[in-house]
């Protein structure tokens, strides 16, 4: 049976096809449209989700009618978004089985995860009511064992946040995340804290210090990060105490791709697993899981449009030996916000400058973060100490060891090391840094 899972009508829409066990395709909408965080599915999406043949049935990754209620509890007013007519609209007329929010989440998590039995701790914005929520997962079960109800949110402070120092919400905030490390936690952290603790943020807080003409940008990031993190690992505590001492966490929603918090996870949990598009795209994936409570076969992240072809190893070898910079782009898109590999640039560390090309063709800010890719036995004992769970090294140890080494901000390097996992030990970047590459350094890619 051809399943459909969508998410749409909010940001960043997404679709997903799976035939029982198997996920044939996965995509965001924005990947065709070239609209950035299109919310809307298109006629080039849907086309390529055909391809797998027409759908039996439809899963919708949230609630409709409690987020109508949610939006005029919230003083948004009366505007009820129906998907049946709007899939009726795009000529999608098949059975819709509907799947809530947070529920999609955790199941896009678990039944994607290696694990028979997890904790699952979803964090977000806002999902119908829910703004976070502790979940115990074993086979077809799923339990909600709590949650944050609105307006207390962390995913809302971090985006009010990030509209405060100028950004986008709902867009910016991994910038915001890379601002951090040029900022200095202390100078507004009794003021961040109090919005945390004291204001509903779901308007933002562009008047908190508005007659301060000197507001330095990168202390409020680096004060948001320090509050998010602080709140975090309460959850991540709580998590522990509910899941009665679990070895296995879950993480997701759109939060945990807050992957310079995450490492925090691994305090608590000796087995961490953040499917690589934890947020509300993801649940494309997640409807059908939430619905079907069973597990779905995970081969990796390249779910999208297929270019074809074999990896590039060899021109891209040649190419990074003689400029440093590669772009490449073959084989299945990644389905997630993160380049792994088949849509990326890959630069060569060497070189002190080498940050700031990338991020030249990239037309983005100096302080941007990079993910940097090593073979897995030499991350475990180099200065990037996170691949496996070896955590022996401490952050001390490492930043000291990255000042020597390279002139990347170490939170930067830290901020990517989660990726690492799941990019070094499992996908094609893996036969560039095996493939005779002199460098033990490996590359960065972005
Ligand atoms: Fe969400």
């Amino acid at each position: 049976m051809i399943e459909w899972g969508i998410s749409a009508g909010a940001h960043d829409a997404s679709l997903a096809v799976v035939d029982g066990d198997k996920i044939l395709f996965a995509s965001h909408s924005e990947r065709f449209s070239g609209i950035k965080n299109d919310k809307w599915l298109n006629q080039q999406i849907i086309d390529e989700a055909l391809k797998f043949g027409k759908p039996d049935k439809i899963h919708w990754y949230e609630k409709p009618w409690k987020r109508t209620a949610r939006r005029l509890y919230c003083g948004m007013g009366w505007n009820h978004f129906s998907p049946k007519k709007y899939l009726k609209e795009i000529g999608i007329d098949s059975p819709i089985e509907y799947a809530s929010h947070h529920e999609s989440h955790a199941a896009a998590g678990f039944y994607t995860s290696p694990f028979f039995g997890a904790t699952v701790l979803v964090i977000d914005a806002i999902g119908e009511f829910d703004t976070a929520s502790i979940w115990t997962c074993a086979g077809h079960h799923m339990k909600k064992l709590w949650r944050m109800k609105y307006p207390q949110s962390l995913g809302l402070f971090y985006s009010a946040m990030t509209d405060r120092v100028g950004l986008k919400p709902n867009e910016d905030e991994y910038i915001l995340m890379g601002m951090v490390a040029y900022g200095d936690a202390e100078k507004y952290y009794t003021g961040v804290r109090g919005l945390w603790e004291h204001e509903n943020l779901h308007r933002g807080c562009r008047s908190w210090r508005h007659t301060d003409n000197d507001l330095d940008n990168y202390s409020v990031a680096a004060a948001t990060q320090k509050v998010y993190e602080e709140e975090f690992e309460k959850l991540l505590i709580r998590a522990k105490e509910l899941g009665h001492n679990q070895d296995n966490l879950v993480l997701m929603g759109g939060c945990a791709l807050n992957c310079s918090a995450n490492h925090i996870a691994r305090k608590y949990f000796k087995n961490v697993w953040i499917m690589p598009n934890p947020g509300d795209a993801g649940s494309s994936i997640g409807a059908i899981a939430a619905n079907n409570r069973r597990k779905l076969k995970w081969e990796g992240p390249y779910l999208g449009a297929d270019m074809g072809g074999e990896y590039p190893i060899k021109k891209l070898l040649t190419e990074l030996h003689k400029s440093g910079i590669v772009g490449v782009a073959n084989g299945r898109a990644e389905f997630g916000p993160r380049a792994l590999g088949n849509r990326s640039l890959l630069a060569d560390p060497r070189g002190h400058d080498i940050k700031d090309k990338v991020n030249v063709i990239k037309k983005r800010q100096k302080f941007r973060p990079f993910a940097p890719v090593i073979l897995a036995e030499y991350a475990i004992s180099s200065p990037f100490n996170s691949s496996g769970n070896d955590s022996s090294t401490s952050t001390t140890e490492q930043r000291r060891l990255l000042r020597g080494m390279t002139d990347f901000r170490v939170e930067m390097i830290t901020a990517a090391a989660l990726l690492m996992d799941f990019v070094v030990n499992t996908y094609a970047i893996k036969r560039i840094v095996c493939s005779n590459y002199s460098l033990k350094e490996g590359v960065l890619f972005s």
